[in-house]
């Protein structure tokens, strides 16, 4: 007799488990099924965000920013501490051991919750039935009354540039490297381009980041793109835009990586080449060709705005859908995949996805950027207060950046926030409850910010935007 569920999950990434998760709360039967394998051959659930991305990186920009204060920032604490130097074992064993224990956390919370996680690979069949193939077993039926497609996403592989893991790596294999390569090449000044970049920079790497765009970090607004870039070009961080990989080649002892840049063409040697330029839904086996399911033009799993595949109880959420490849965008996703299927409304407001970049300075923004505000039509005023006039940040040593809100000039409403500084990626979340609540820039200056803090900087800046700012000269 095949096994049946009430919801069959494919993929236990944040978008998956958390649904997962969500649909045991509503007292559902549940299993979910994920086939993530790491480089020490171990199953692991968690997908791409816990293995090989956001947490991760994380672990390392946190070493690699600490190494790097310790070098350059201790000194004016009055702090001594003779030479400092970088183990990157140790730091590569202490990123592995949080890896770790948060995928092990999960594979906890699925049982403490009664889900069932299935180890192997999972493919939706027709009339909602999903083949499960064990790591080591033969493939069975499993009857679901609705089932949650949640299989993520994976690196663009350029023909160009294939990966071959050792010297043309993906940004897994960057998060891995043993040692810092003298020399590093990034393709694309995307997230994972400056995160990464920024990680092996800090600890020592010369890095040159080719991007083909001529803008610099375009899905920013203008004013803080023009801050990340003085920023990091202060740190180092050699970005040429406008350059286009054409090619490149491996030699037993280097990458020659060519682009056509502002002045022609051009060719860089390195010792690592990391291509970061972009991410693409991974459905590769996921259903059977008479499944019923669609795909866009760009190969990601049509749905509608509640995440409602073509075939009536079928969902699919996170990178494998349309919208930004966020953990969180897909967790929230997950949850209300979750309570539609226990017939419950529900509903996930696109407009205040937060956005992080975890350099540093990190940069964050919710809402629209001055541009889009400006193409709206929508008439607007802006107000901004700068770090460096913010106590906190002063004693924290990190006064690069500021905080800007953009207003509707008609009804006051908040309609974006853009961040770069210190904690931008915390700061952002009064921002987005704040919009999430429809506030207006008055709800925020009549709110108590407590003092000395870097919220404050947020308080201020809603302030400039009626020219009211206490603690910086309006303009
Ligand atoms: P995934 O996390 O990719 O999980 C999908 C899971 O499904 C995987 O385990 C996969 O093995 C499994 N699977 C796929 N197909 C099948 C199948 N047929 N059968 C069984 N299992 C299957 N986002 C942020 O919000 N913040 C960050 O700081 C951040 N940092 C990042 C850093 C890096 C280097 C990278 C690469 C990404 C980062 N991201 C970040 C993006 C984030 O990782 C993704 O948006 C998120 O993981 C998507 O979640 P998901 O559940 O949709 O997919
Ligand atoms: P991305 O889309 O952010 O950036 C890719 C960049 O590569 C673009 O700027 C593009 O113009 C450039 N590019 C494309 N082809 C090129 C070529 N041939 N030559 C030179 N440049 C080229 O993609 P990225 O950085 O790979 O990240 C993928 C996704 O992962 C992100 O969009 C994001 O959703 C997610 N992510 C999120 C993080 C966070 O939230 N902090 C961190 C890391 C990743």
């Amino acid at each position: 007799m095949s096994k049946s569920y009430d919801v069959v999950v494919i993929g236990a990434g944040p978008a998956g488990y958390i649904a997962a998760i969500r649909v045991a709360q509503h007292g559902m039967k549940v299993a979910c099924i994920d086939e993530w394998k790491n480089k020490d051959g171990k199953n692991a659930f968690g997908g791409t965000c816990l293995n090989a991305g956001c947490i991760p990186s994380k672990a390392l920009l946190e070493s690699s920013e600490l190494y790097h204060r310790a070098q350059h920032e201790f000194k004016k604490h009055g702090i001594r501490t003779g030479d400092v130097s970088m183990d990157v074992a140790t730091m590569q064993k202490r990123r592995a051991s949080i890896v770790r224990q948060l995928t092990g956390g999960i594979a906890g919370l699925l049982k403490a919750n009664k889900v069932d996680g299935l180890v192997g690979h999972g493919r939706l069949l027709a009339g909602k039935k999903v083949e499960f193939t064990p790591i080591d077993g033969g493939p069975e039926i499993i009857d679901a009354d609705a089932v949650i497609l949640a299989p993520g996403s994976t690196p663009i592989e350029l023909s160009i540039a294939p990966f071959d893991g050792d010297r043309i790596v993906d940004s897994w294999d960057a998060l891995e490297f043993d040692v810092v390569p003298p020399r590093l090449g990034v393709v694309g000044a995307g997230i994972i381009g400056l995160e990464l970049g920024s990680v092996w920079a800090r600890l020592g790497a010369t890095v040159i980041v080719i991007e083909a765009m001529d803008e610099f970090l375009f899905m920013a607004d203008r004013d803080v793109a023009a801050v990340a870039a003085r920023e990091f070009e202060k740190q180092g961080l050699d970005i040429r835009l406008g350059a286009k990989l054409t090619a490149a080649r491996v030699s037993k002892t280097a990458v020659i990586a060519d682009y056509d840049g502002a002045d022609g063409p051009q060719s860089i040697e390195v010792d690592k080449l990391i291509v970061a330029v972009g991410r693409r839904p991974f459905t590769d086996g996921l259903v059977a060709s008479d499944s019923g399911i669609q795909f866009d033009e760009n190969g990601f799993i049509a749905v509608d705005d509640e995440c409602r595949t073509r075939v009536k109880g079928v969902f699919a959420i996170g990178d494998c859908v349309r919208g930004p490849m966020l953990a969180h965008k897909g967790s929230e996703e997950g949850v209300m995949a979750a309570d539609l299927i226990a017939g419950e409304t529900s509903g996930v407001n696109y407009n205040v996805v937060p956005s992080v970049i975890y350099t540093a300075p990190e940069i964050a923004w919710v809402g629209l950027n001055e541009e889009q505000v400006k193409e709206s039509g929508r008439p607007y005023k802006t107000g901004s207060f700068p770090f460096a006039a913010s106590g906190r940040a002063k004693a924290m040593e990190q006064t690069s950046g500021m905080v800007k809100i953009i207003a509707a000039t008609d009804d006051d409403e908040i309609l974006g926030v853009h961040i770069i500084g210190p904690m931008a990626g915390e700061l952002i979340s009064e921002a987005v409850l704040a919009m999430e609540f429809s506030a207006s820039t008055e709800d925020i200056q009549r709110t108590i910010h407590a003092h000395p803090s870097l919220a404050e900087a947020v308080h201020e800046a809603a302030l400039a935007v009626d020219n009211r700012a206490l603690n910086f000269i309006n303009r």
